[in-house]
């Protein structure tokens, strides 16, 4: 999402400087090239050499210095840059752009730049619930600026409480979301992830070793291009993408009950869920004991949630997956055509790098017409976004309504 894309990292003076290294060093691992603006007093805590080695860019710092180049130093850098994110944002900088005060050069070139701007604001609590800080943060937003909100936790002040940076990771997802494409926009996505347990005794279960990586991935980046999501989940150890409602489930019967409440609401279903095909015939409600004998689990079979879909599409995009560990195209070209998908994204789990629990897959998309993708070696989230860029084409071509 950031390659080739110009982001001004607007650095202010805080304690909280070293992090905004950190997320520089996020941003540029992207593809992202990153100007950075530093106030006076930020250059107090870190130098701007820091910035300039790891950007690779010259580091901004005056607004006079800028004025002897041959262009006007704020306005090109204001009219260059895809996305603004200021961090650590201080009551100062978001006083003087609430005001409408352009005295430095960071502040001119907020006042000068189109481009979507993110503060994440870091100060001391008292000076954080100040109502002359939180009317200024109000008006801002109200006028389209992003904020990211600062956590809860000891401050370099002494204080307790909220005002902390956020971690950089959290910073670069907001930011990320501000460049998504909102080509999902007006859709409703339901997306299940994660392995379903199936219950032997109260303390024993049949499981699988899906971690919900994949389906949280799809989840949170069609969050981002603007989609309303339900995330149907199988017990995992994950956190739910904000933005998301999650439906939390335990077993394969609950899922399908989750999946055909959710069902009316949503206009595509991407079924990246492990769901146990069979169950224990029986559940105990006690402990089961042992015996001297060798024991005998009798399974009976659990719905398959993605072919009852499939039966009674209702103009909707199915997306399923196949996890193989051999004879990967065949395998997922029969649940495509049983299944009656749209799309099915094939891995072969016993390639290093795809597979469960890891944060790559390597996978192939079948389409419905026979054509089969081969994609590289990408990061669940990169692929998460390449199926979203085929189920929007998919919603854009799909057929009306039956009833
Ligand atoms: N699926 C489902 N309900 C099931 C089993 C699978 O909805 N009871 C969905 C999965 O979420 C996935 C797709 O069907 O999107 C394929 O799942 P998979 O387990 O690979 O296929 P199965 O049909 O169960 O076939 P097999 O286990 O024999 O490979």
């Amino acid at each position: 999402m950031f390659k080739d894309k110009k982001v001004v990292l607007g650095v202010c003076g805080g304690i909280a400087v070293y992090k905004a290294v950190e997320l520089l060093r996020l941003f540029v691992k992207a593809g992202a090239d990153v100007s950075v603006v530093m106030t006076r007093s930020a250059q107090e805590f870190v130098t701007p050499l820091t910035f300039q080695t790891l950007s690779g860019n010259p580091v901004h710092r005056e607004l006079f210095d800028l004025y002897q180049e041959k262009e006007i130093g704020h306005i090109s850098l204001a009219d260059r840059a895809d996305l603004f994110v200021i961090a650590p944002a201080t009551a100062n900088i978001i006083g003087k752009v609430a005001a409408g005060i352009a005295d430095d050069l960071l502040s001119t070139t907020l006042m000068a730049t189109r481009a979507p701007v993110l503060f994440a604001p870091a100060m001391n609590v008292h000076m954080y619930e100040n109502p002359i800080y939180q009317r200024n943060e109000a008006s801002l937003r109200e006028l389209g600026y992003h904020f990211i909100d600062p956590d809860h936790g000891a401050l370099a002040c002494g204080y307790e409480g909220q005002g902390k940076l956020p971690e950089p990771q959290a910073i670069f997802t907001s930011a990320q979301n501000l460049l998504a494409p909102q080509d999902l926009a007006g859709q409703s996505l339901l997306v299940t992830a994660g392995p379903t347990r199936e219950e032997l005794d109260p303390v024993r279960y049949i499981s699988n070793y899906s971690s919900g990586k994949m389906g949280y991935a799809v989840a949170r980046a069609a969050r981002q291009r603007g989609a309303e999501v339900i995330l149907v989940s199988g017990p995992t150890f994950l956190l739910p993408p904000v933005g998301v409602t999650l439906l939390p489930v335990v077993s394969a019967a609950q899922m399908r009950d989750a999946v055909m409440q959710a069902l009316p609401k949503v206009t595509a279903v991407v079924k990246s869920a492990a769901v146990a095909d069979y169950r224990p015939a029986a559940t105990a409600t006690e402990k089961i004991k042992k015996s001297d004998d060798d024991m005998t689990l009798k399974l009976e079979k659990n719905p398959d949630i993605l072919a009852e879909l499939g039966q009674n599409k209702q103009g909707r995009i199915l997306v399923g997956f196949a996890a193989e560990t051999q004879d990967l195209l065949k395998h997922a070209g029969e649940k495509l055509k049983r299944k009656n998908l749209d799309l099915i994204v094939a891995n072969d789990i016993t390639q290093c790098g795809a597979g469960f629990d890891c944060d790559t897959n390597i996978v192939k998309l079948l389409h419905a017409d026979g054509q089969i993708e081969e994609l590289p070696q990408l990061s669940k989230d990169e692929v998460a976004h390449q199926l979203l860029d085929r189920v929007v084409e998919l919603l854009a071509h799909r057929p009306q309504e039956e009833d």
